[in-house]
């Protein structure tokens, strides 16, 4: 089958392979000129694990290009363009050119939005371009997206023509995924409340966590442990720390808290989780300087700048937030991430980092940070995402989120 692929970032990309992987020919297509260079000179312009070798193995099967005119005859066209927040709400433009640079070529295939866009958008596209539209959107997770893409939990498709439901049903069937059937309004919606519920969840432990810091002989992933074992709450993230970046729990947590306010509704849940996720960087710095007592002239290294393990990207990460943060109490500023690069910041070595500062907060729960507490031994350290062994460490110069004293 030939099938189109509008906007190759994560999303895009790691579709765009799968499918190509399943034997079908995918048209690539993105607006930016420089990322299509680089594909087309066989680079993948981020790092996930997996997938420039996925790319490798197909690429007589994959094209990139600018050009929507070579989107022509393709069966289905899947836009998985960004869909930004700016200044609070959804910027839908990306969307809605995609979609009207699409309209201009091809008049068959149908439209498939992956795009996380609140609820009410497709149907808008449908209204616009006056043809089917459906609804599929996209659950993977940085890290591990190619499984995500293969082994979904669920596949949501939201549509209003059962024929064209079941056409995508068969794209997908190799997952052998459940498959549910929605609304376009369903499927728009369910993506934002599941994403919303995950940052619930996370701001919920952090504060628990929050609170267990202030109780003597409390531990949070004991209680996290312990409670996630009642199958209604499920151990699924439980983990507190930092709390949660990236280019989707923040973005997709402004947009919905304030599409309902725009609607007289208030999504207090998801709101509360959002002030209490603003609120870990400046906790992690606190607790540095009550260790540490003032931050000025001081040399702190951070360890990690991705938003998460396995991922090179920075965005709302909470180790960039912390560096500004120390930057602006005049502490000297050392950091080290094994994937992560960012414009302004130097990257020392691990063990650079560890020697030449007095203060250390780990923000990124890397595999590479396991098993240092001998290294910390003379350090001041705060241990952001519980990676360290708090008992081979010297409890009056070490913190960690969620332990109490
Ligand atoms: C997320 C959703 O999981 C995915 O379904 C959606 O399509 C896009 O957004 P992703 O942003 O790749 O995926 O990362 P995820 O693994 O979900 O982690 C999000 C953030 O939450 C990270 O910053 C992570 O460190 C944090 N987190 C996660 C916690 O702080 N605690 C946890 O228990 C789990």
């Amino acid at each position: 089958m030939k099938i189109g692929i509008v906007g190759l970032g994560y999303v895009g990309l790691v579709t765009a392979s799968v499918l190509a992987d399943r034997g079908h020919y995918i048209v690539g297509v993105d607006i930016d000129e420089m990322k299509i260079n680089e594909l087309n000179s066989g680079r993948i312009p981020f790092y996930e694990p997996g997938l420039q070798e996925l790319v490798d193995k197909n690429k007589d099967k994959l094209i990139f290009t600018k050009d929507y005119g070579e989107l022509l005859d393709s069966q289905f066209v899947f836009i998985t363009v960004s869909t930004p927040t700016v200044n609070g709400k959804i910027y839908l433009d990306n969307v809605f050119s995609a979609a009207t640079s699409l309209s201009k070529i091809n008049k068959d295939s149908v439209i498939v939005i992956k795009s996380t866009v609140i609820p009410g958008t497709s149907r808008k596209i449908k209204k616009m371009l006056n043809r089917e539209v459906l609804v599929n959107p996209e659950f993977l997770k940085e890290g591990s997206a190619i499984m995500d893409t293969i082994k979904p939990d669920r596949i949501i498709i939201g549509g209003d023509s059962e024929e064209t439901i079941k056409f995508l049903e068969d794209l997908w069937s190799f997952t052998n995924s459940p498959i549910i059937r929605t609304s376009m309004e369903e499927a728009e919606m369910i993506k934002y409340a599941a994403n919303s519920f995950l940052a619930v969840k996370i701001s919920f432990i952090n504060e628990i966590a929050n609170l267990c810091e202030k109780i003597p002989n409390c531990d949070v992933n004991v209680i996290a442990k312990a409670i996630g074992m009642d199958k209604r709450i499920s151990p699924y993230f439980l983990n507190a720390g930092l709390g949660f970046g990236g280019s989707c729990f923040p973005k997709d947590t402004a947009a919905i808290t304030s599409f309902a306010r725009d609607l007289g509704e208030r999504l207090k849940i998801v709101e509360a989780a959002i002030e209490v996720n603003n609120e870990r960087p400046f906790r992690a710095v606190k607790m540095m300087e009550e260790l540490i007592g003032e931050l000025k002239g001081k040399t702190i290294c951070v360890l990690g700048l991705a938003f998460k393990p396995n991922t090179d990207d920075t965005r709302e990460s909470v180790g960039l937030k912390i560096i500004r943060l120390l930057q602006e109490k005049g502490a000297n500023i050392l950091a080290y991430d094994p994937k992560a690069k960012v414009k302004d910041i130097k990257i020392s070595s691990l063990d650079e980092c560890i020697q030449y500062s007095q203060g250390i907060i780990i923000s990124t729960e890397w595999d590479e940070f396991r098993g240092i507490e001998e290294k910390l031994r003379d350090k001041y350290v705060v241990d952001g995402r519980r990676v360290l062994n708090y008992k081979l460490l010297d409890r009056n110069k070490f913190r960690a989120i969620g332990l109490g004293e």
